[in-house]
């Protein structure tokens, strides 16, 4: 096969008939990306809920949603009993969602899996006592151009990788998130932890982690934006990330990309939604063989925003109908996830290796 239709043919899990979805938060990331996937993708939507009701009530008459509401019982008695929930609120607030929920349901909660490693075990612990299906919003995997990587290297055209960077040098607007101006954790927690899930999906859990995590002179109010972050997979494969969210100079020479490495090719993706946020460039995929062709283009359509989004949902909803074997990003796997995370905050606040004397 061609690798222009194993690109095409790269999509994401999906049900075969959607269940009805009950929306937990009306904010940002459920106007930009949630909805408009789950619109695209044909997912029905049955009811908004957020604690501010004004704000349930305009996203659902934009996006003709039946019923919006402040009572998470509510929408429970409103919607029909097969839903599934999707919960987009602040990290801090999730547990006390999960505890309205009733038992056995299936569950996509946004990301972090709690602000630390500590709540994350709390929602894994209220997840097993419900007996929730329930997995985490790590939706970069799902991004059309990440499956089509994922597709390519399974054809084994690269041969085997041992190589991935991740590179991001670009001017983040972090003045858009209130809740971000006094968040103790900020660059890990809330974007390298995309990255890291990502790697994870790649080369597994890492054995170990190195990493530091700075404030940016050009944002002294805020928690550290700018990380290294080395994720330990023994001798023979190297993989890192490097984010710098205060480049603010010309927009040409920002960068936001993964790059995969292996014996016979390399492939870099463009990550469009950091580039000019919130407006974005859009995604793309890019490949070279040792063939001497030079570099080539995918013919990847859709981005991580709004696409991944459907991916996330889908994959949920094909493993509660019987449909998927597996669920990735389950709260059993992110859980991993968190622990990287909490080991890359660990490593900086550690510190590395004193110079040796020159004795
Ligand atoms: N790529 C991604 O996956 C991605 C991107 C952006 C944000 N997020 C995550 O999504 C979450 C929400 O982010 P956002 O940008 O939409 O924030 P936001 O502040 O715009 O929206 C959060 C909403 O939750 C509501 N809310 C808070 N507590 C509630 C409660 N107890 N019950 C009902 N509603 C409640 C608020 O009223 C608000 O409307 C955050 O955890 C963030 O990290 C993920």
């Amino acid at each position: 096969m061609n690798l222009e239709q194993i690109v095409r043919d790269a999509v994401a899990p999906r049900p075969r008939v959607a269940r009805p979805i009950i929306v937990v938060g009306s904010g940002g990331i459920v106007h930009d990306a949630h909805l408009p996937a789950y619109a695209k993708a044909g997912f029905p939507v049955a009811a908004l809920v957020d604690m501010n009701t004004e704000k349930a009530q305009e996203l659902a008459a934009k996006f003709a949603i039946p019923k919006a509401t402040s009572s998470i019982e509510e929408a429970i008695r409103y919607a029909p009993a097969d839903s599934v929930f999707d919960i987009a609120v602040p990290a801090k607030v999730i547990p006390s969602i999960l505890r309205q929920l009733p038992d056995g349901a299936a569950v996509l909660m946004q990301k972090p899996m709690g602000d630390t490693l500590a709540e994350a075990v709390e929602i894994l612990r209220l997840c097993r006592e419900k007996r929730l299906t329930a997995a985490v919003n790590f939706q970069l995997r799902w991004a059309p151009n990440m499956l089509a990587a994922r597709a390519i290297t399974s054809s084994g055209t690269f041969g085997e990788l041992h190589d991935i960077e991740v590179k991001v040098s670009v001017h983040m607007p972090w003045e858009l998130w209130s809740f971000l101006s006094t968040a103790p954790r900020l660059e890990i927690l809330y974007h390298s932890i995309h990255y890291i899930d990502l790697v994870r999906s790649w080369f597994g859990t890492p054995r170990s982690v190195y990493a530091k995590t700075v404030k940016s002179p050009r944002t002294p109010s805020l928690a550290a934006t700018k990380s290294v972050i080395v994720l330990d997979y023994g001798d023979d494969k190297r993989a890192f990330i490097a984010t710098n969210h205060s480049h603010d100079f010309d927009p040409e020479m920002q960068q936001s990309f993964v790059q995969w490495e292996g014996m016979n090719g390399a492939m870099r993706a463009r990550m469009g939604v950091n580039l000019n946020y919130p407006i974005g460039l859009p995604d793309n995929l890019q490949y070279v063989l040792r063939d001497g062709a030079g570099w080539k283009e995918a013919a990847v359509s859709g981005s991580w925003f709004p696409d991944a989004f459907m991916g996330s949902m889908g994959s949920l909803q094909a493993y509660v109908q019987g449909e998927a074997d597996t669920l990735p990003t389950s709260v059993e796997d992110a859980i991993d996830t968190m622990r990287t995370v909490e080991a890359a905050y660990l490593s900086s606040e550690r510190g590395g290796t004193d110079l040796p004397l020159a004795e």
